[in-house]
């Protein structure tokens, strides 16, 4: 498959990009550096399908008409801005990157009929009230705007689901960060697909 992953630079985006290759699939990555780092993924700019890293914006629409003409069959769309402390300092550039940048996403994936892997967090929850955690049964409580924004893209990514798309998954993800490089612990609370 001819896979788009956007924010491919950085922490998980560049495990997807590992994966997608390993499997055999074409990967593009879009990213603009504003917290990935070029170098989470220089062993794959010679991977034989590796095509092209763009550095750029996924608000940037004449730059997705253009990458959306390689005929992607999926888009693994990480690109956001995840800082929590970030979005409360700053919270236009987070809802801009995280609910206007999925936005744009979407509309290039519902053009070109490219399914969709959208990245929540579990965030968008509220905390954790016991030991069972959180589940996807629990309330939304969005406490920060990196959690509203998430789960604004959220409602948008669902809402394309139910008008246009075919497919998507969504997964709310809680990672522990230990070694940023060598050991991740990646635990999926939640996914939906259909
Ligand atoms: N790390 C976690 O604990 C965690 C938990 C839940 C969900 N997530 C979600 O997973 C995804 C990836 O998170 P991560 O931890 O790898 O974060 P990260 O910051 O390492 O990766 C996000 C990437 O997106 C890029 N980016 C940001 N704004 C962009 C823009 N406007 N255009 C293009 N690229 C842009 C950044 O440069 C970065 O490389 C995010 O959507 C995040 O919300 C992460």
């Amino acid at each position: 498959m001819n896979v788009l992953v956007t924010g491919g630079a950085g922490f998980i985006g560049r495990w997807v990009v590992k994966q997608l290759l390993d499997s055999g699939h074409c990967v593009w990555v879009l990213d603009d550096l504003s917290n990935g780092r070029k170098v989470n993924i220089d062993e794959f700019l010679n991977h034989k399908n590796f095509i092209e890293f763009i550095e750029g914006d996924i608000k940037d629409v004449s730059l997705l008409h253009t990458l959306f003409l390689n005929e992607f069959d999926l888009c693994y769309h990480l690109g956001a801005s995840i800082n929590v402390q970030d979005s409360i300092d700053d919270p236009a550039t987070t809802f801009n990157n995280d609910t206007i940048g999925t936005f744009h996403v979407l509309e290039e994936c519902k053009k070109h009929n490219v399914k969709i892997v959208f990245m929540s967090t579990c965030m968008v929850y509220d905390r954790a009230l016991n030991l069972e955690g959180i589940k996807e049964t629990d309330p939304v409580k969005p406490a920060s705007p990196y959690a509203g924004a998430k789960i604004a893209a959220e409602s948008m990514v669902l809402s394309y689901y139910t008008m246009h798309m075919t497919f998507l998954l969504l997964l709310f993800v809680h990672l522990i960060r230990m070694d940023h490089f060598k050991k991740q612990v990646v635990k999926v609370e939640f996914s939906q697909f259909s």
